[in-house]
C-alpha cells in the first residue's frame, strides 16, 4: 500500500514514523513534510493547503491511503475533494471539521446536546463586546478568535482591561485576520488540562490514552500561549472512572449529536478538557491529531495504526480489538525558535543531531526544519522534539531532556517543565 500523510510537523513526522512500520504499507510519502520527515518517507513539494494539488499527487503516484495532519486543511475540505475523486482519506469532512475550525460551533453544538463547558458568549460587534465586559463583574475572563488561528488565538484576560485589549487586537487590529472577526468569551476554569483524542468512524467510539500537553512558553504555565511545548502521555490523574466520565459526558454526546447532522463524523476527534472539581469541561474541540500530543502517544502506541485508520473510513471501526499501549510514560520536550510563538528567526543550522542514538524508547521527531546540503537548518517556530519512554515520568523526562540538551542552534529555547507536575 501507498500511503500519503498531509503537513510538515512533528505529528506529521510521528505519523510517517508510525505508519512506516506497519506491514501493510510499500512507501509513506509525505507533502510538504520536513528534515526529519525525509528520513522515513517520500517527501513531495506540494504545500499542505494545496488541495488541487494534493488531489493530483496522490492520482500520480497511486496513493491508496491519504492521512491528513494538520486543520487547515481539513476545514477548507480536503475529505470532500478526495472522496469527490474516489481517493480513500482518512479524516472529517469540511462540515464536521467545523468542530475545530469554528468555536461559537462548537460551543453550540455543546450547548445543544449538555456536553459540560464553560459559559459562553459570542460577539461580531466590538463595541458590544467591550460594553459586555463593562457590565460584567471585574476578574479573569478568557477571550477566543473564533476561527482558526494556529493556537494563538486564545488569551486568558486576568481582568476587564485586558479581555478588552484582547477583544480589540482580535476584532478591530485583526490580528488573526479574518478568524478573529468574530469572538468568543468564555468563563475562566480551573484545573488540570487534559488531552483525550478518540478515534470514530461516527459510531464507534475509540478513545486513545490521555495526554498532557503544555501550551505557554514558559516554565511555570507563564507567557503567551503556543501550539504546545511538550506533552507525555500517560496521565495518571485520568484514571478508568474518569475516563469513562470523559467518554460518556463527552465523548459520546458529542459523537451522537454530530451524527444528527449527515452520516456522522469520522477521523481523530480530540477534547481538549479542563479536569475542575466538578468534572470534565470542554476547552476545544479539535478534528486532528494534537501536537505534540501525536509524538508520545504514538511511541507508546504498540499496535499496527494502519487497520485503525482503514476501519474508520470503512465505517467498521467496532470490529477491530483495542490496540495495545506500552504501558509506560512518554515524554515529550520541544525545542523552538528564540521569539516563538511571536516573530522569530529561521535558517540556524542544527547542530549535535548525528550524536544521538534514536531507537524504540528516543525518537527525535522535526517540526520545523529543512535541509540545506548536509545541514539540517531551523525552519519554523516549533524547531524538534526529542521523544522518550520510560519506567516512570521521571526517567522519561531524564531521557528526553538529555537529548534535546546535546541539539543546540542560535536562540534555542526549551521548556524546563514538562511533566513535572507528575511524579
Ligand atoms: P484552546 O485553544 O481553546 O484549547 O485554548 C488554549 C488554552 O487556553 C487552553 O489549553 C487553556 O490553557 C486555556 N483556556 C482555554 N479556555 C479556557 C477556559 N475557559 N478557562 C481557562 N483556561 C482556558
Ligand atoms: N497541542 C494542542 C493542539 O494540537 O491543538
Amino acid at each position: 500500500m501507498q500511503v500519503l500523510v498531509v503537513g510538515g510537523g512533528g505529528r506529521e513526522h510521528a505519523l510517517c514514523w508510525k505508519i512506516a512500520q506497519s506491514p501493510l504499507v510499500d512507501r509513506v510519502h509525505c507533502a510538504p513534510g520536513n528534515a526529519g520527515i525525509a528520513e522515513v518517507a517520500d517527501c513531495r513539494p506540494v504545500k499542505d493547503d494545496d488541495i488541487p494539488g494534493l488531489v493530483a499527487l496522490a492520482k500520480k503516484d497511486g496513493i491508496d491511503l491519504t492521512v491528513v495532519g494538520p486543520e487547515v486543511p481539513l476545514c477548507a475540505g480536503i475529505v470532500d475533494a478526495f472522496e469527490a475523486e474516489g481517493l480513500k482519506i482518512f479524516g472529517p469532512s469540511r462540515d464536521y471539521a467545523r468542530l475545530e475550525g469554528d468555536k461559537a460551533f462548537a460551543r453550540e453544538l455543546c450547548r445543544r446536546n449538555r456536553i459540560p463547558s464553560p459559559s459562553f458568549w459570542t460577539f461580531e460587534d466590538f463595541s458590544q463586546a467591550k460594553a459586555f465586559l463593562e457590565n460584567r463583574e471585574e476578574g479573569p475572563i478568557v477571550v477566543k478568535a473564533s476561527g482558526l488561528a494556529a493556537g494563538k488565538g486564545v488569551t486568558v484576560a486576568e481582568n476587564r482591561e485586558q479581555a478588552i485589549e484582547a477583544a480589540r487586537d482580535s476584532m478591530e487590529k485583526k490580528r488573526f485576520g479574518d478568524s478573529g472577526r468574530r469572538i468568543v468569551f468564555e468563563e475562566f476554569l480551573e484545573g488540570e488540562e487534559v488531552s483525550l483524542i478518540a478515534l470514530t468512524d461516527g459510531t464507534t467510539i475509540l478513545p486513545l490514552e490521555p495526554a498532557q500537553d503544555h501550551k505557554q512558553v514558559f516554565d511555570g504555565d507563564e507567557g503567551p500561549n503556543t501550539g504546545g511545548m511538550g506533552a507525555y502521555s500517560p496521565v495518571p490523574s485520568v484514571n478508568h472512572r474518569v475516563l469513562s466520565q470523559i467518554e460518556s459526558q463527552v465523548l459520546l454526546p458529542t459523537v451522537h449529536g454530530l451524527r444528527r447532522s449527515g452520516e456522522g463524523y469520522r477521523g481523530f476527534l480530540y477534547a481538549g478538557l479542563m479536569m475542575t472539581h466538578s468534572g470534565p469541561r470542554v476547552l476545544e474541540f479539535n478534528c486532528r491529531l494534537g501536537d505534540p500530543e501525536t509524538q508520545p502517544l504514538l511511541m507508546r502506541f504498540q499496535s499496527d495504526l494502519v487497520p485503525y485508520l482503514l476501519h474508520t473510513i470503512d465505517g467498521t471501526l467496532a470490529e477491530l480489538e483495542a490496540p495495545e499501549w506500552d504501558p509506560r510514560t512518554a515524554v515529550c520536550v520541544m525545542a523552538t525558535s528564540g521569539g516563538y510563538p511571536g516573530p522569530y528567526k529561521t535558517g540556524m543550522p542544527i547542530l549535535g543531531l548525528d550524536g544521538i542514538e534514536t531507537g524504540p524508547d528516543l525518537q527525535i521527531f522535526h517540526s520545523g526544519t529543512s535541509r540545506r546540503a548536509s545541514d539540517v537548518l531551523t525552519a519554523g517556530g516549533r524547531v524538534l522534539a526529542a521523544c522518550a519512554l520510560g519506567e516512570n515520568v521521571a526517567e522519561a523526562r531524564e531521557r528526553a531532556y538529555s537529548a534535546i540538551d546535546r541539539i543546540d542552534f542560535l536562540g534555542k529555547h526549551v521548556r524546563r517543565d514538562i511533566g513535572a507536575r507528575e511524579r
